[in-house]
């Protein structure tokens, strides 16, 4: 099986169409960032692991399952992976959350790391990253290279918007992860932004342009 996973769901199709639009204020945009995010990680975690517990029932005694292992770490890539964080707790309520700052440089387009900070026991759970661009795919290879050198493992990744050029260098450098993605878009312009992608994802979720 492939470690790309496009999730094709007509919500999922449909708000990604609303946030593409210029017209869509930060408001709105973040709300729809939010509920994709949620949508997706439906999808991304149908493979969690449950355990089976003894319970009660007003009617009899029952054996049900229950998520298995550590609590899962929620990795937004700072800043505009903050505003996936919403949607993946919404499903993960008690999961832990980690930070990775990275900004690309505007004339290289290479990231450039600033902050991180790891939940304990990263080794043990699963770590979802979450990031709503992939670009040139540089922030969340980079990301990703860092999750794993602190020792993660079992490491999902969730893009609301993809291009061919950042799925492609992503994989070839860590096949062993899973990439969830909600559009693939046809391609990178001169400046590095995805066509017709959402334009700056950060600077809508954050109001700063
Ligand atoms: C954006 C986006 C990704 C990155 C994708 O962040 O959120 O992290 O660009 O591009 P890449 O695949 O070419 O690396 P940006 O650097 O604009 O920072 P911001 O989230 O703080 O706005
Ligand atoms: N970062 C964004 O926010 N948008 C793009 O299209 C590419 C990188």
């Amino acid at each position: 099986m492939s470690n790309v996973h496009y999730i094709d769901h007509p919500l999922i199709r449909h708000k990604i169409t609303m946030l593409r639009m210029e017209s869509t204020g930060t408001n709105e945009f973040r709300k729809l960032v939010e509920e994709i995010s949620m949508l997706m990680g439906y999808e991304a975690l149908s493979d969690l692991k449950t355990r089976d517990i003894e319970i009660k029932t007003p009617i009899e005694d029952s054996i049900q399952p229950v998520l298995d292992g550590r609590k899962p770490a929620v990795v937004p890539i700072l800043r505009a992976g903050l505003g996936m964080v919403g949607g993946v707790l919404a499903l993960l309520p008690n999961a832990k959350v980690g930070h990775i700052g990275m900004y690309r440089d505007e004339q290289t387009h290479k990231p450039h790391p600033y902050y991180c900070k790891l939940p304990p026991f990263i080794e043990e759970r699963l770590v979802i990253v979450v990031d709503p661009m992939l670009a040139t795919g540089g922030s969340l290879t980079d990301a990703v290279d860092e999750i794993k050198k602190q020792g993660g493992k079992n490491i999902k990744c969730m893009c609301i918007i993809a291009a061919p050029e950042g799925v492609k260098a992503f994989t070839e450098k860590h096949p062993d992860v899973q990439l969830y993605v909600g559009a693939l878009d046809r391609c990178l312009n001169d400046d590095c932004y995805i066509c017709p992608g959402v334009g700056d994802a950060g600077d809508r979720i954050f109001g700063t342009k």
